[in-house]
């Protein structure tokens, strides 16, 4: 049997629709199976409730499972939240974890959460379980966040200047992660993921446009304006400091962020998704007329 966490989240849930799409067999780990209704609707998931800082919590979900896919939220408790479960995987007789890190993953890397990544990874790798780590770049799904001043204001302001970036497909992902824990020879690999393009801002916004069919813009802004408006918006201060890292590491292209990696879609035979392609399939996201974005 496999588990995927963080199933109610983003990524997660992206990598439960897949094993669903497959008729495959999964454990979704959620923390409210009350928040977890969409995924009711799923015959092959099963639901199983557990905190996966809490190992006391976990033994029905870990029950029978030979194989993980480990997600959690980027926050302050993810390396703890990670590690704990790692140890719970173990004593509960798990055999192989696929750890989702992201591409900028390194201990020495300036922003908070690629170094907490390499800290799991590593943290893995010593703990006698099979490791394979898939490592993602920005997901597509981050300019839905953008979704609202493209409505608004027919534009989208990111700190970015003209840097690249090479964002890639959930959908795409969750295809790589259900090979990963679906077929054999991955143990002890990384596995680098990114979209087939690298784009700028600029292009993005051309993509979108093309997309909905009306003018959208990319505007420059100071990352001190980036991080007032954040903060604004409720963001915790950890993560507006840990975003601006991101977008100055970004700006100077110093992370390998504008490198295409196509080597994963290649090794497993997925279709790489164009943003243009992504685009059009969340047309009506970026033209505001679904009240939920992916
Ligand atoms: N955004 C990007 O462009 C990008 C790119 C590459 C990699 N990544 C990585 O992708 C990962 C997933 O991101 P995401 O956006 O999918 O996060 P997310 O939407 O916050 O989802 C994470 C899920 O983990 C669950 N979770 C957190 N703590 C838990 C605990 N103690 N026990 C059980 N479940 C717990 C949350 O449960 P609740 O629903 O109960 O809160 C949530 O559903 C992150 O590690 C991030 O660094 C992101």
């Amino acid at each position: 049997m496999i588990l995927i966490t963080g199933a109610n989240g983003l990524a997660g849930s992206a990598m439960i629709r897949e094993f669903a799409r497959q008729g495959h067999p999964v454990k979704a780990l959620v923390r409210s199976r009350a928040k977890a209704r969409v995924l009711e609707a799923f015959p092959t998931v099963e639901i199983v409730e557990g905190d996966m800082q809490r190992p006391e919590t976990l033994t029905n979900a870990l029950s029978g499972v030979e194989r993980v896919l480990l997600i959690s939220s980027p926050n302050l408790q993810m390396v703890e939240t990670q590690c704990t479960f790692i140890d719970a995987a173990k004593a509960a007789g798990v055999r192989h974890i696929v750890k989702f890190s992201g591409s900028t993953t390194a201990l020495d890397s300036p922003f908070l959460f690629s170094r907490m990544h390499a800290e799991i990874e590593q943290y893995l790798e010593h703990s006698g379980l099979a490791w394979t780590h898939l490592r993602p770049s920005q997901f597509m799904t981050e300019y839905l966040r953008e979704a609202p001043t493209i409505v608004s204001a027919g534009a989208f302001f990111l700190p970015l200047e003209d840097t690249k970036l090479t964002p890639v497909d959930l959908e795409d992902i969750a295809k790589a992660a259900f090979a990963l824990l679906t077929t054999t020879g991955h143990e002890g690999k990384t596995y680098m993921m990114s979209g087939p393009e690298a784009l700028s801002m600029a292009e993005i916004a051309e993509q979108i446009s093309l997309a909905t069919g009306s003018s959208v813009r990319y505007v420059s802004i100071s990352p001190e304006d980036r991080n007032g408006a954040l903060l604004a918006a409720g963001f915790p201060a950890y993560l507006v400091d840990a975003l601006d890292v991101q977008a100055d590491e970004r700006r100077k292209e110093a992370n390998g962020e504008a490198v295409v990696h196509p080597e994963t879609h290649i090794a497993l035979d997925i279709h790489p998704t164009t943003f243009a392609e992504f685009a059009r399939r969340h047309a009506a996201d970026f033209r505001g007329e679904l009240a939920t974005a992916e």
